[in-house]
């Protein structure tokens, strides 16, 4: 493997997921990938020692792979620019079934929308503090005041019962580790004795009823799960469902409340939409700005994507962002388009085995938030504003001034 383009067929490009030159010619850059190779192979890293892989830009080749986790494994790293596994590996993410189906089936039921619905109301109520002090502020920077607020006050108020006022130094470490990359070694050890403490105590407690307390005695032997897991291993899961609905969820937001801040027509005639309209309107905003564009996968066999030979062994990464926008799957891919008949074939939340688990909870912020929005007489992203993008593994701007009245 690393060979520069290994099969004569495909175009040899450089196409890093992390370059900040993509992150601010996004579009364009990944349509014309997409059209020019199905299939391409990148000579980009994927690792601090690795280069070469295979990148899927097709909606067919990349739902094919996702929904085939013995051929596209993801127990050699599913970030599309690998971190050590040694060092920490994202569960359920970074394994394969059957250790992946035991984790999912112990986590699922925190994430049903059953579990979810009796969350909606508390929800709402964040939502509108939130709104209420950029109205206060405004002009408010929308990413800095609601943003990346909700995702983390949603998550721990929803899974460890704890109020926005009580979590401000995890607030604090949760942005370090999301938007200060050279402090990620300060940070992210806080983040991880903090949750070695919860599960601890969890077990302490004895207490198996709630995610924190089921992830304490995953794998322990002490509950009937048939998982043989290590504390480490219970670590990296709790990690995963603290970070795994932050910076993905607050690009989405960000992303909507852009469009919502200079399209007043379209936010007007959210204001009295039914929840079937809206949640149109969600799933057609995800394919049309898919928050977390990529993810990596490794070949367990040899294989094949739109007639290209690759060999075992070999990288991959899936570009959900370029299946998104394809033109054979969604009929003018760069148009908004809410009547759209299979918006939700979208694949922004991933397919297959590993499809988000918090894809309901995700759904259930974003409408919140389009429905206080669309309430609103003004919210106007600020004249002329050059909106720029994070280059992260999930993409968002970073910021948005933003006029907000009642
Ligand atoms: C709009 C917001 C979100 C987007 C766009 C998103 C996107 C994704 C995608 C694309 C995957 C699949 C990755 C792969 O196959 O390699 C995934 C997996 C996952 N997501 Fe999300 N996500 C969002 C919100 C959340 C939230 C709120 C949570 C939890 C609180 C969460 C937790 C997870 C977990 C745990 C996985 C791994 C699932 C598995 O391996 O079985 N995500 N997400």
């Amino acid at each position: 493997m690393g060979d520069p383009a290994p099969d004569a067929a495909a175009e040899a490009v450089n196409f890093s997921p992390l370059d900040p030159e993509l992150a601010d010619d996004f579009w364009p850059r990944n349509n014309d990938l997409r059209e020019r190779c199905p299939v391409a192979w990148s000579t980009a890293h994927w690792s601090a020692d690795e280069s070469g892989f295979w990148v899927l830009n097709k909606h067919q080749d990349v739902m094919a792979a996702a929904t085939n986790w013995s051929v596209y494994s993801s127990a050699d790293g599913a970030s599309p620019v690998q971190f050590d596994l040694d060092i920490m590996r994202m569960v359920p993410l970074e394994t394969d079934p059957p250790l992946h189906r035991g984790v999912r089936k112990a986590l699922n039921k925190f994430f049903t929308p059953e579990a979810l619905t009796q969350t909606e109301p508390s929800i709402r109520a964040t939502v509108d503090e939130l709104i209420a002090r950029c109205v206060e502020k405004s002009p408010a920077d929308f990413v800095a005041e609601f943003t990346s607020q909700l995702p983390p006050i949603v998550f721990f108020e929803t899974f460890l019962d704890k109020k926005a006022s009580e979590i401000g130094w995890i607030m604090e470490l949760i942005d370090m580790l999301l938007t200060q990359p050279d402090r990620v070694m300060e940070a992210a050890p806080q983040l991880l004795m903090f949750l070695s403490e919860l599960l601890e105590s969890r077990r302490a407690e004895g207490r198996t009823d709630d995610l924190a307390g089921t992830i304490a005695h995953m794998g322990t032997g002490e509950v009937d799960d048939g998982l043989d897991l290590d504390e480490r291993a219970r670590v990296e899961t709790m990690n995963l469902m603290v970070l795994g609905g932050m910076e993905t969820t607050m690009g989405a937001l960000a992303g909507i409340a852009r469009t919502l801040g200079t399209d007043n027509e379209l936010r007007v005639s959210l204001r009295d939409a039914d929840s079937k309209t809206l949640d149109r309107h969600v799933e057609e905003f995800l394919r049309y700005d898919s928050p977390v564009p990529t993810a990596g996968r490794t070949l367990a066999q040899d294989a094949e994507a739109s007639g290209c030979p690759m060999k075992a062994g070999d990288r991959i990464l899936l570009n959900w962002a370029a299946a998104n926008r394809d033109p054979e799957k969604f009929p003018e891919p760069d148009t908004l388009n809410f009547e759209r008949a299979n918006a939700n074939a979208h694949l922004a939340f991933g397919a297959g085995v590993h499809r988000c688990l918090g894809n309901h909870l995700a759904r259930r912020e974003i409408r919140a938030a389009v429905q206080a929005i669309s309430e609103l007489s003004v919210f106007e992203l600020e004249p002329g504003y050059e909106v720029k993008y994070r280059p992260a593994f999930a993409r968002g701007p970073i910021s948005l001034p933003t006029k907000v009245a009642y």
